[in-house]
């Protein structure tokens, strides 16, 4: 494991998920007077550098938001860029992350994405099914509510009674821990239909900068400021 700056509480109190929603992409490529698929593109290869350090430090499981059904509706120039970006980058950049025993989930609707974008997710996450232990869910083309309607529809034909645990297993997320904590940067302070059911308990942290500027060390800050949260899950301190 990677020597790192949190300090040993953080070190024995990390989130065993984090959840991020990566925003400011766009922002951060026009104050620069680019395109906002630059912006992505720059996004991306974050996304990947904070994934390494996420694994290097000991968290075990990381779900990030890449494009949401609401996204789909952007212009096509946007969105063709971020396609392209999964076209030349993704099956390259997914060896690399897997390759550290990480099992890869996509969230989301693929048949929402072009055929063969869809191929390409579809073999990234054939090719590290073998791993367990640690994992990285993408939420690609992903609604919650779609998420949680899509459960809903498949208990309907199932037609059986459910608990919240058997309910759970029908989302996307089946079988995985619900995140610890979920970090937005891009300075709003929204959920913007993300793990709606999952983050019933989670803790929130906000970032005002944007996502390609968001460093190894502003994901040390959140890993500290969550390791002081008090988790009372409904209870009270005395229960705890
Ligand atoms: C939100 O920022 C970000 C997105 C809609 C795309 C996120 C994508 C990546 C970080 C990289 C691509 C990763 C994969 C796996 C395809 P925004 O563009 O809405 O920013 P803004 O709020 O500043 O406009």
């Amino acid at each position: 494991m990677k020597r790192n700056k949190i300090d040993g509480e953080a070190q024995k109190r990390l989130p065993r998920h984090v959840a991020i929603i990566m925003d400011g992409n766009g922002r951060w490529a026009k104050r620069r007077l680019m395109p906002r698929s630059y912006g992505h593109r720059k996004g991306m290869d974050r996304m990947i550098g904070l994934l390494e350090h996420a694994y290097d430090i000991g968290v075990p499981y990381v779900t990030v938001y890449a494009l949401s059904t609401e996204n789909l509706e952007r212009p096509k120039e946007e969105l063709d860029g971020l396609f392209d970006l999964i076209r030349t980058h993704f099956a390259e950049y997914m060896k690399k992350i897997c390759a550290r025993g990480v099992r890869l989930r996509i969230l989301g609707d693929p048949s929402l994405l072009p055929a063969d974008v869809a191929e390409i997710i579809r073999k990234a996450e054939e090719d590290s099914a073998g791993y367990e232990g640690k994992g990285l869910n993408i939420a690609l083309a992903y609604g919650s509510r779609a998420e949680i309607v899509r459960a809903a529809n498949i208990a309907v034909s199932r037609g059986k009674t459910l608990t919240e645990e058997s309910f759970a297993d029908l989302l996307y997320t089946g079988g995985l821990p619900d995140p610890d904590l979920v970090i937005r940067t891009g300075k709003e302070k929204r959920i913007s239909n993300f793990l709606l059911w999952q983050a019933a308990y989670a803790e929130f942290y906000f970032s005002d900068k944007m996502f390609p500027e968001f460093s190894d060390g502003d994901f040390d800050e959140a890993m500290e400021a969550f390791s002081k949260r008090v988790r009372r899950f409904g209870k009270t301190d005395e229960q705890l």
